[in-house]
C-alpha cells in the first residue's frame, strides 16, 4: 500500500520530465528527426552512487509531503540561510503555506540534519513562504529554483555558499561536482514513469561538469529548445552515474580550497537517469537571474568567496 502511494507520488514528481520527453519526441518527429529510443536498465543498480555519511551535507533538506500514514520525502532543497531552503521550483509549485491534512498533519514539511529519512534526528520545519522563481516556465524548466522561508531558524549549520552573480569561475568542465539526495537508485528509462527505487540513506555521487555546447548537441532534436545553458548547467552523462527523479531541488556542489562547498546547481530534470551520453541538468546558480532571484529571498545567503 505505501509502495503505491510512493509510486503514485513519485508519478507526480516525474511527470514535469515525462512531458518534456514526450514533447521532445512529438519535436523531433515533426522535424523528420528520429528520436533516440527509450533506454531502460532492467537491472536495478546504484546510479552511481554511495551512501552519505551522516553529518557530511547538514544543510540537506528532505522536502515532504503527508501521504496518509507517513511523510514522503518528494525532493530535496539546500538550507542557504538560518530559516531559508532553496529547491527547484516544480518540486513545490503545488505547496502551499499553512495547508493540513484532514487528520490535521501539516501537509508540506521541510526536514533538515537527517541523513537516514527514517530515523528522528534534524529539525522540522514548516514553510512559512514560498517564493517560486516568477519567470520559472515549466514547459522548458527554464528557472527552476524556488525558496521556502521556514517558520523558524535552524542554527549552527555551515551553509555552502551561493556564486556571486555571473561568476562562472566554479563551473569548469570536467571539474569533478557532488550532488546528494534520497532520489530513485534505480536508472530509468524515459517511458519508466512512476519506477524508481527509493533509499532510506542519503546518497551522494560525483559527476563530471560538461560544457554548454556539448550538452546543447545532446539534447538537440530531443528537447526543443534543447538546453537554456545560461540558466543550465549539465553534469555527468557516462551511463553510470547521475541524479534521478526525487532528487529535483537537491545542492550539485563544488569542494572549496579552503574546505565548505559552493553551491553551483540545483537539481532540475534529465531524460531518463544515467542514460549513457546523457547528462542531468542542473538550475545554474551564478546565472544573474537566478542569482538575483535567490538574493531577493532575504539576507542571510552568503555568495563567494
Ligand atoms: N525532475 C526530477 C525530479 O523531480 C529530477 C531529475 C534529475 N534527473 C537526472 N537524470 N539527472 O526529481
Amino acid at each position: 500500500m505505501a509502495r503505491v502511494r510512493r509510486r503514485v507520488a513519485r508519478m507526480a514528481a516525474w511527470s514535469v520530465a515525462g512531458l518534456l520527453t514526450v514533447a521532445g519526441v512529438a519535436a523531433a518527429t515533426a522535424l523528420g528527426v528520429p528520436s533516440a529510443p527509450p533506454a531502460l536498465h532492467p537491472i536495478p543498480r546504484i546510479v552511481g552512487g554511495a551512501d552519505a555519511p551522516s553529518g557530511a551535507f547538514p544543510f540537506m533538506a528532505a522536502l515532504q509531503q503527508w501521504e496518509g500514514n507517513g511523510y514522503l520525502t518528494i525532493c530535496g532543497g539546500t538550507l542557504i540561510a538560518p530559516d531559508e531552503v532553496l529547491t527547484a521550483a516544480h518540486c513545490v509549485d503545488q505547496w502551499a503555506v499553512g495547508q493540513q491534512t484532514a487528520g490535521g498533519q501539516p501537509r508540506d514539511r521541510v526536514v533538515v540534519g537527517r541523513t537516514l529519512l527514517s530515523a528522528s534526528d534534524g529539525a522540522v520545519r514548516l514553510p512559512e513562504a514560498i517564493r517560486v522563481d516568477p519567470t520559472w516556465d515549466s514547459a522548458t524548466e527554464a528557472d527552476d529554483a524556488a525558496v521556502l522561508r521556514l517558520d523558524a531558524p535552524i542554527g549552527d549549520v555551515a551553509a555552502p555558499t551561493l556564486p556571486v552573480s555571473g561568476n562562472r569561475g566554479y563551473e569548469q568542465p570536467g571539474v569533478a561536482a557532488v550532488t546528494v539526495g534520497w532520489g530513485s537508485t534505480q536508472p530509468q528509462g524515459p517511458t519508466d514513469v512512476g519506477g524508481g527505487v527509493y533509499p532510506d540513506e542519503l546518497r551522494q555521487v560525483s559527476l563530471p561538469l560538461v560544457g554548454d555546447s556539448p550538452c546543447q548537441s545532446v539534447f538537440d532534436g530531443r528537447r526543443n529548445p534543447a538546453l537554456y545553458p545560461g540558466v543550465m548547467l549539465c553534469a555527468g552523462g557516462d551511463g553510470h552515474h547521475d541524479a534521478c527523479t526525487g532528487d529535483s531541488g537537491g545542492p550539485l556542489l563544488t569542494p572549496l580550497a579552503g574546505g565548505g562547498w559552493e553551491l553551483i546547481g540545483i537539481t532540475s530534470w534529465g531524460n531518463g537517469c544515467a542514460v549513457p551520453g546523457t547528462p542531468g541538468v542542473f538550475t545554474r546558480l551564478s546565472a544573474p537571474e537566478i542569482h538575483d532571484f535567490v538574493a531577493g529571498a532575504g539576507t542571510g545567503v552568503a555568495f563567494g568567496p
